[in-house]
């Protein structure tokens, strides 16, 4: 059984930004590839989805929406630019709200790693042009034709930068009529912010060459991933880079910096041993709430916050397979295995059938949680 007093802090309550919270297990932003098509809008399976995962006080991160059709990278994933699709998230966040959940919305440009099937024919953009991205055949995206390598990309020309953050503004615009608590910058995992932060992806010789510019207020959090090589990212000085963002985003009075341990690559934990480095680094230079991600378990979640590593955890895989995930840990039941089979599939199957647990009866599914 989980150690309670280890535990108390985890489900003790946190302020983040302008959203109080009652405990402090996170739902990361995961793509379920769920929303209905043509349109990309969130639909009833996405309504299912979300209300199970809902707990009272607690903050779920909505999968990456695009902020555009001609940002678009993954089939399935929903969007934020359409009425329709703004109708659909409003009835998500009012069964959220009405469960007692907060919900922030996580917009997302995935730059370069995108498919023209997906965008309405538009190229995809990058900070600069890099031929191997796109010729690397071990790289392959969801699209509507089934998994394909991301077609060709062009620099963003220096004009068009206001234009890509005119897009952010306007989707921001619709988060907020939609309800929803806040929104979740989308900075790592080799997307488009993130293609311009790491020289690996910017060889840019203008003045977006390297750095970035945000914005932001206590219902604005942002995600990045230090450290991080999922998405072909490198940079030649990663932790100096990551420590300047994060020193950076202080004067932002940000609900809440979210940091990727670099333990992961995007949904594998290729350094099972690897503590919680990247959150470390940012504690000793970001002053406001830090959520940390990747390969946390219970016991490991509980003592990255009674630590002080971090104000509170988020959990991707888990929260897949446990639509009661912080019941689950904060009673010390069993958690069940989460099948990657049908992380990308498109239908009610993987996704709205993973029992609560009350209704859990074949024990030869669980896993028992390390705690
Ligand atoms: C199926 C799946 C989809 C994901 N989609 C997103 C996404 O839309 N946005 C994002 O920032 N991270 C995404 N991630 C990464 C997760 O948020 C998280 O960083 C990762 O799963 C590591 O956390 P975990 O060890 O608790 O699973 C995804 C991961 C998985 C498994």
């Amino acid at each position: 059984m989980m150690n309670t007093s280890k535990n108390n802090r985890l489900f003790s309550p946190i302020q983040l930004g302008a959203t109080g919270l009652k405990h402090r297990v996170v739902m990361a932003p995961l793509t379920r590839s769920r929303s209905l098509q043509p349109g990309s809008i969130p639909g009833d399976l996405m309504l299912e989805y979300y209300t199970q995962r809902t707990s009272d006080g607690g903050l779920i991160i909505s999968e990456a929406a695009q902020l555009s059709l001609g940002t678009s990278g993954w089939q399935g994933a929903p969007g934020m630019y359409s009425d329709a699709q703004i109708d659909g998230w409003k009835t998500i966040v009012d069964a959220v709200h009405a469960k007692g959940g907060y919900i922030f919305a996580q917009l997302w440009h995935p730059g370069r790693f995108s498919h023209a099937s997906l965008t309405g024919g538009a190229m995809p953009v990058s900070a600069s042009v890099d031929p191997e991205y796109w010729q690397n055949p071990s790289r392959l995206i969801s699209t509507p034709n089934g998994w394909m390598q991301p077609s060709p990309h062009r620099a963003l020309e220096k004009s068009e930068i206001l234009g890509v953050l005119e897009e952010y503004g306007k989707a921001v615009k619709r988060v907020r009529s939609a309800g929803f608590d806040g929104v979740e910058v989308h900075a790592g995992n080799g997307y488009l912010i993130d293609q311009f932060l790491q020289d690996g992806s910017n060889k840019r010789t203008d003045e977006y060459g390297g750095s970035i510019d945000a914005w932001a207020n206590d219902r604005v959090g942002v995600r990045i991933t230090p450290s991080g090589t999922f998405n072909a990212m490198a940079d030649s000085d990663p932790e100096a880079l990551h420590a300047h963002v994060a020193e950076g985003l202080n004067r932002f009075g940000l609900a809440y910096l979210h940091i990727i341990e670099p333990r992961m690559s995007g949904y594998l934990l290729i350094k099972e041993d690897q503590p919680p480095l990247a959150t470390r680094r940012a504690r000793q230079v970001f002053k406001g709430n830090i959520i940390a991600n990747g390969g946390f378990e219970p016991d490991s979640a509980a003592a990255a916050i009674e630590q002080g590593d971090a104000d509170a955890i988020s959990l991707g895989r888990y929260f897949v397979s446990n639509p009661d995930l912080p019941r689950r840990i904060r009673e010390g039941l069993p958690l069940a295995a989460y099948d990657r089979d049908t992380f990308y599939t498109f239908e009610a199957k993987g996704y709205i059938d993973y029992p609560f647990y009350n209704s859990a009866v074949d024990a030869g599914d669980l896993v028992t949680a390390r705690v």
